[in-house]
């Protein structure tokens, strides 16, 4: 699929934890572009720094440096106004889907929520059709899920869930932080390809974090490695996996089990 414009990009994001000599940059130096439509994903290793980028990109954490520019602007938090539009526009899901939910809510509250905070006014039968219409999205069935507690569904029902409701805000950008590594193995292709149709139906870019390379091989069409803060490598999703160059994407490639090779005894 072609890619649109420059929708995001980073320049030079830096983020440094800790003072004096326990300083520590868990983002050291980070710039990169993310078109419209495009998934990108970024792979590393736990404790490389993808969450703490994730976090500048959606504006919860302050970088310590650098900047980030959203639709061709300098992007501006510092007013209520401000936050507000950005947030309207990108998205997150996280890893534990449970976490970003009021566990004391029903499934059809937390849809309901979405709809509220669209601000659009629905009768009851047209709230219902758009709550549907999300869980069928997500192969879910409204009908069986709509009077339950969040305990009462699995990780992957709960994380099918949270990409309904991006799909009703549909936000122009999603950043997702390994949503897959707490749902079960048949969930986690689901999801993958639920990301898929996200972008080729609505056109959305997407931030796929993760630490497995295969995952981020068949789902984007970019892929940043990241290593101790930095990106030690970059490129279209086939040349960073067929010709990678960097000794750190190697050794992840090298790591991923190969199911289909015979037993190799050494
Ligand atoms: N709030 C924090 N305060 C201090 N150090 C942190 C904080 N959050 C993360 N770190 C450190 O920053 C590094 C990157 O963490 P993180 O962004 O969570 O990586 P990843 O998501 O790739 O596992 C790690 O060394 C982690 O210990
Ligand atoms: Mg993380």
């Amino acid at each position: 699929m072609a890619m649109g414009k420059v929708l995001i990009s980073g320049r030079h994001l830096t983020k440094v934890y800790g003072t004096g000599n326990r300083k520590k940059a868990a983002v050291d130096d980070v710039s990169f572009d993310f078109h419209e439509g495009e998934i990108i994903s970024i792979v590393g290793e736990s404790g490389s720094g993808k969450t703490t980028l994730a976090k500048m990109i959606m504006g919860l954490l302050k970088e310590s440096g650098g900047a980030i520019e959203y639709d061709g602007k300098p992007r501006q938090m510092k007013r209520y106004r401000e936050r507000k539009a950005y947030w309207k526009d990108i998205q997150a899901i996280f890893q534990d889907p449970f976490s970003s939910f009021n566990v004391f809510h029903r499934v059809e509250k937390l849809l309901v929520d979405c709809i509220k905070l669209q601000g659009l006014k629905l009768n009851k039968d047209e709230e219902y059709a758009k709550m549907k219409e999300a869980c069928s999205f997500v192969n879910l069935k409204f009908e069986e899920l709509y009077n339950k507690y969040p305990f009462e569904l699995s990780g992957g029902q709960m994380q099918r869930l949270m990409i309904a409701r991006i799909f009703m805000l549909h936000p122009k950008v999603l950043i997702a932080d390994e949503p897959t590594s707490m749902v079960d193995a048949c969930s986690r292709s689901t999801i993958l390809d639920m990301l898929l149709k996200l972008r080729d139906e609505n056109r959305m870019t997407i931030v796929f974090i993760t630490h497995d390379v295969g995952l981020a091989y068949y789902v984007s069409d970019t892929i940043c490695i990241m290593e101790h803060g930095r990106i030690v490598e970059a490129g279209r999703a086939e040349e960073v996996i067929h010709h990678a160059e960097h000794p750190y994407t190697k050794q992840l490639i090298n790591d991923v089990p190969k199911i289909h090779s015979p037993w190799v005894l050494d």
